[in-house]
């Protein structure tokens, strides 16, 4: 890769996202000497950020590129070592940027949580991603690097062999609705997300794992619709975001390149009040409902306000609503005090130990968000040496497992701590 690249490029600073990202490479700029450049498919809104955010920094590049224009892609890409990218849906625009990476051998990460996207890049580019000597690592934004990095933290920390985690995410703890909260690219995510949830993302899971992983138990099962969990106050129910199918993505990864046993994940998320709880039941129906069809679809995006209650907008969320607001991941693990010698080799005990542990911080969709983004992007400029198979499609957990990535993020006010452990 030559040495006069720019080490991070961030491509879509003109969005919501983007803007959060170059405002916080700004500031973290300060302890971390580093040349940055801001790409996008519009020079003027462009020229308009950087006056905003990074005006005290001297000659921050402006990269002109269009998702449906290859070569400018290309020439955006081949000056950067790494790209952040946060043009989304990623469903939309993500692959012809991926592409563009590995054509040039260019790092890539983004903060998508599109399952479907993430899957189809791995069975698509991973070979060539590893042949190019490239990284390239989606869901580095708070999908889904609390949970999957928390996951690897609990299985450092158990000191034994875990058997299974339940993680318990909870975000917003709204007394009095001031929304928007997020932005209408996110709610476009999430319907592209939902409507691909059931045959599609199954049979990419085939075509990726055609064989099965051997059954461990014990058996680990979902609790039902609505339970109170004793780590995690409130009302909690099962999530359907892609933070568990990433999970279990890594722990498969981990278990088939180094033999360590995988734990069985659930997710839930936690709500705080009753009326929380009824209002994202109605949405989850109507959600359920219409994003199947195309009618449905339309209505839903074209009136966002109406389905999420004035939690998305077609405006832009005002970010001091976000600033005080925390987020914590609650991790409970159970499992056996003893490692066995093969991780298919079974315990003849139940579960004597349980492990619990918190990651938690403050603003989780987009400064905490842009922050995890921006971490991992160094991550792979500084420990590329102690990730994977010099390069892939990978998780988070599978590219950062072995890096400092956790501690760096403790650095920067995103917290990953140990709670309590137990053996009976
Ligand atoms: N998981 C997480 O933690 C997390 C957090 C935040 C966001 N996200 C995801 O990030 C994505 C972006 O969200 P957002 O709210 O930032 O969206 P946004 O404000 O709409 O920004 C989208 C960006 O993409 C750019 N873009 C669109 N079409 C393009 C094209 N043809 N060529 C080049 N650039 C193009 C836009 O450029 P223009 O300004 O020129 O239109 C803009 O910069 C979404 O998928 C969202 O779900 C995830």
């Amino acid at each position: 890769m030559a040495n006069d690249r720019l080490d991070i490029v961030i491509f879509g600073a003109t969005g919501y996202t983007g803007k959060h990202v170059v405002k916080s490479v700004t500031h973290m700029r300060k302890e971390q000497k580093m040349k940055f450049g801001v790409a996008g498919r519009r020079q003027e809104a462009l020229e308009a950020v950087v006056k905003e955010f990074a005006s005290d920094i001297e000659n921050v590049p402006i990269l002109v590129a269009d998702v449906k224009d290859e070569e400018s892609l290309k020439k955006m890409t081949e000056q950067a070592r790494v790209l952040i990218n946060c043009c989304g849906p990623y469903r939309l625009y993500g692959e012809p940027v991926v592409k563009a990476c590995i054509a040039t051998r260019t790092h890539y990460v983004d903060v998508t949580a599109e399952e479907q996207f993430m899957m189809e890049m791995q069975l698509k580019y991973s070979e060539a991603a590893k042949e190019a000597g490239i990284y390239v690592v989606s869901a580095c934004g708070f999908d889904c690097i609390p949970s999957d990095l928390g996951i690897l933290f609990t299985q450092e920390k158990f000191g034994g062999e875990v058997n299974d985690v339940e993680v318990y995410i909870k975000m917003l703890t709204i007394t009095d609705n001031k929304g928007p909260y997020l932005n209408y690219a996110t709610w476009e995510s999430a319907i592209l997300y939902f409507v691909s949830r059931t045959n599609e993302l199954q049979e990419l899971r085939n075509k990726l794992f055609p064989t099965k992983l051997p059954e461990f138990t014990p058996k680990l099962k979902s609790r039902g619709m609505v339970h109170q969990s004793d780590v995690s106050e409130g009302w909690s129910v099962p999530l359907q975001s892609c933070d568990r199918s990433l999970a279990l993505r890594t722990q498969r990864f981990l278990y088939e390149k180094y033999k360590e046993r995988p734990a069985q994940v659930q997710v839930y998320t936690t709500i705080t009040s009753l009326f929380g709880l009824l209002m994202l039941f109605i949405f989850g129906i109507m959600l359920s409902l219409l994003a199947p069809i195309a009618c449905g679809r339309k209505l839903l995006l074209k009136y966002p306000s109406l389905f999420t209650f004035g939690f998305i907008t077609h405006e832009n969320p005002d970010p001091e609503l976000w600033k005080s607001m925390p987020f914590s991941v609650t991790i409970k693990a159970r499992g056996w005090t003893e490692k066995l010698a093969e991780p298919t080799d079974k315990h003849i005990n139940p579960p004597n130990k349980t492990v619990i542990t918190k990651v938690s911080g403050v603003s989780a969709p987009y400064e905490a968000a842009s922050i995890m983004a921006i971490l991992s992007a160094i991550t792979i400029l500084n420990e590329a040496g102690k990730m994977p198979d010099n390069g892939g499609v990978l998780t988070p957990g599978a590219a950062f497992g072995k890096t400092s990535l956790v501690e760096q993020l403790n650095k920067h006010n995103i917290k990953f701590e140990m709670i309590s452990s137990t053996v009976k």
